[in-house]
């Protein structure tokens, strides 16, 4: 039966998959695994389709990850461990944890996607990114269904970016790009409420709240205020968050990129690079609440770009394509697409 994804995308594009399949338990998933392995069927996997941009259409047999299930470990008096199932909500697991009085996961409020999908980019916002609460995860490894558990130093997380995201430009990856569908992810928490306030626009926002000190639901609070006003609702306006990653550049680059362009913002980064502000270069390039056909450029952050009505992946891409040649013609910075392309060119 051929498959239809609109609903199953948070860009809300129409795309057809050759099958689809709704899979709830690690058995199902083991079967299919196994079988389109040895048909050489293509299988994709999705979990929330909150981080990808699907074409019109879908090779193969089209997989949509709904295993569920949350168990918590207590490790002593401080921590806690928690394990969830990939196909839970995210936003659903920051809830329950901060229900229960386990902290850590309070600037991670409200990003759109499952807990299978976590991992893939290391999900980040507001100073805290997946790995730093991160233990380990269980994943099926696709060439024979066998399962696999995966330790934080084995997933090589780094920013917005894992083992598990396939990488464009390097072919030597690829025997192992989308090896393994994650199952679950466990989590270590913590008892003691430790905010993490870094980020100016928390702290203001707590600030204009009234709160000098933040239990962690307050920060997941104020987090969640900022990202509704900052962030379209995927429900309203199909989007799917950040579009490109902000750029890593070396120091030397920097430097020089700064003595002509002043204006622009710049963060330390890992391995002595620097990051650069990707709104930031959209914005100079005039994209902010820019419209092109049935796709924009979001007005109050423009490295979000929204569906405004039956708009197609397709349509996406040439939109990014377009910013991409402008920012690169007049910074020489290469805008890299964050989430992950798929189906038929
Ligand atoms: N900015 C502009 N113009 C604008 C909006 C923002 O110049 O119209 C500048 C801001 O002034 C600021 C900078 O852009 O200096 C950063 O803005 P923001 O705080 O929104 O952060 P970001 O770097 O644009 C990243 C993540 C977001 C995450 C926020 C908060 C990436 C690719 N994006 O955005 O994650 O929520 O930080 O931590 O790293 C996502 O990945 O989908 C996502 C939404």
């Amino acid at each position: 039966m051929t498959g239809e994804l609109v609903n199953y995308n948070s860009l809300g594009v129409s795309s057809m998959a050759d099958e689809l399949r709704v899979v709830t338990s690690e058995d199902q998933l083991r079967e299919i695994v196994v079988r389109t392995t040895s048909t050489n069927v293509p299988l994709t996997v999705l979990g929330g389709g909150t981080n990808v941009v699907l074409r019109k259409h879908l090779r193969g047999l089209v997989v949509v990850l709904g295993l569920k299930g949350i168990r918590s470990l207590p490790e002593g008096v401080e921590v806690v461990r928690l394990t969830a199932a990939a196909g839970e909500n995210w936003h659903h697991l920051v809830r329950y944890s901060l229900g229960r009085g386990w902290y850590g996961l309070e600037n991670l409020a409200l990003i759109p996607g499952t807990v299978g999908a976590a991992p893939i980019q290391n999900i980040g916002a507001y100073g805290v990114e997946l790995a730093e609460r991160f233990v380990s995860l269980r994943a099926m490894d696709r060439r024979d269904g066998s399962i696999r558990e995966f330790d934080r130093a084995s997933c090589q997380f780094a920013y917005r970016d894992s083992l598990f995201k396939p990488k464009e430009h390097s072919p030597e990856n690829s025997a192992d790009v989308d090896r393994y569908i994650i199952l679950d992810v466990t989590l270590l928490l913590s008892r003691q409420p430790r905010p993490i306030l870094g980020y100016p626009e928390v702290k203001r926002e707590l600030m204009n709240l009234g709160v000098t000190q933040p239990t962690p639901t307050q920060v997941a609070e104020a987090v969640i205020r900022i990202r509704r006003r900052k962030l379209p609702d995927p429900a309203n306006c199909g989007n799917v968050g950040s579009f490109f990653k902000n750029p890593l550049v070396d120091e030397m680059f920097a430097r020089n990129l700064l003595s002509r362009e002043s204006e622009l913002r710049t963060y330390p980064a890992e391995r002595r690079m620097v990051k650069l502000s990707a709104a930031q270069l959209i914005d100079l390039c005039g994209f902010k609440g820019e419209r092109r056909g049935r796709v924009g450029v979001w007005r109050r952050q423009p490295l979000v770009f929204v569906n405004l009505g039956l708009a197609t992946g397709e349509d996406f891409l040439s939109l990014a394509e377009e910013v991409q040649q402008k920012v690169f013609a007049r910074y020489e910075v290469t805008l890299q697409i964050e989430p992950r392309v798929l189906g038929e060119p």
